[in-house]
């Protein structure tokens, strides 16, 4: 096998841009998602059987369909369905966002049931709103529990980005891609794009474990 790194120095002031860009639209889709999954998850476990239905609905369309379909739905939809053409950054944080808070609603939902039924029958014998009782008594235990799948969405997050590549965003993957088109070699800066992707994955997880050390410690 021969390999050749160095003729791609030059390239990788490029290649590395595309970390900013990748990390933008993860961290924002990331945020978004986690929003729009508590809302969902609120939808599911609610007494008003019509929410949990149309969170329920969305849920599967959004689990059920990939994800590089929605992107490009959106993306090249956006003059039928916003009247304009949207960026392709804004379709791909907007897709993601959509397509994680389906799958965060599900991990929600999942702790909100696994919190002891005492916590809520509790504080409803002391009087506490159902809001408060939600907001300051089940979700920050219910979060506490599914922080490791919470983490796993969002390195599901970061490695699925690299799809944006196929509506020209200029990512880490289609960065690498283009270096490669223009030395007519692909090998060495995918595999420079694949390391990259390993450390950003390999940092999430590191910083995953510490995030849940600190929250063990109030147990
Ligand atoms: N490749 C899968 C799909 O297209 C990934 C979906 C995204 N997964 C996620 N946990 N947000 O359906």
């Amino acid at each position: 096998m021969n390999l050749d790194f160095t003729q791609f120095i030059p390239s990788m002031p490029y290649i590395l841009k595309g970390i900013i860009v990748t990390l933008k639209i993860v961290i924002l889709a990331g945020i978004l998602g986690f929003i729009f999954g508590i809302i969902l998850s609120l939808f599911k476990i609610s007494k008003f059987k019509v929410l949990g239905w149309i969170a329920d609905v969305y849920t599967s369309i959004f689990r059920g369909t990939p994800l590089v379909l929605q992107l490009m739905l959106i993306y090249f939809g956006s003059p039928q369905i916003f009247g304009f053409q949207i960026e392709a950054y804004t379709a791909a944080v907007l897709s993601f966002a959509l397509n994680s808070g389906a799958y965060i609603s599900e991990i929600i939902r999942a702790g909100i049931l696994a919190v002891d039924k005492g916590q809520q029958e509790a504080a409803m014998a002391l009087g506490v709103p159902y809001r408060k009782m939600m907001w300051d008594i089940i979700l920050p235990q219910a979060l506490k529990n599914i922080l490791p799948a919470l983490m796993n969405e969002f390195i599901t997050l970061t490695k699925e980005s690299a799809i944006v590549t196929t509506i020209g965003v200029l990512d880490i993957m289609r960065r690498s891609y283009q270096v490669g088109a223009e030395y007519y070699s692909y090998f060495e800066p995918l595999l420079i794009a694949g390391l990259i992707y390993y450390l950003m994955v390999i940092t999430l997880t590191f910083l995953g474990k510490a995030v849940e050390r600190r929250m063990r410690r109030s147990d």
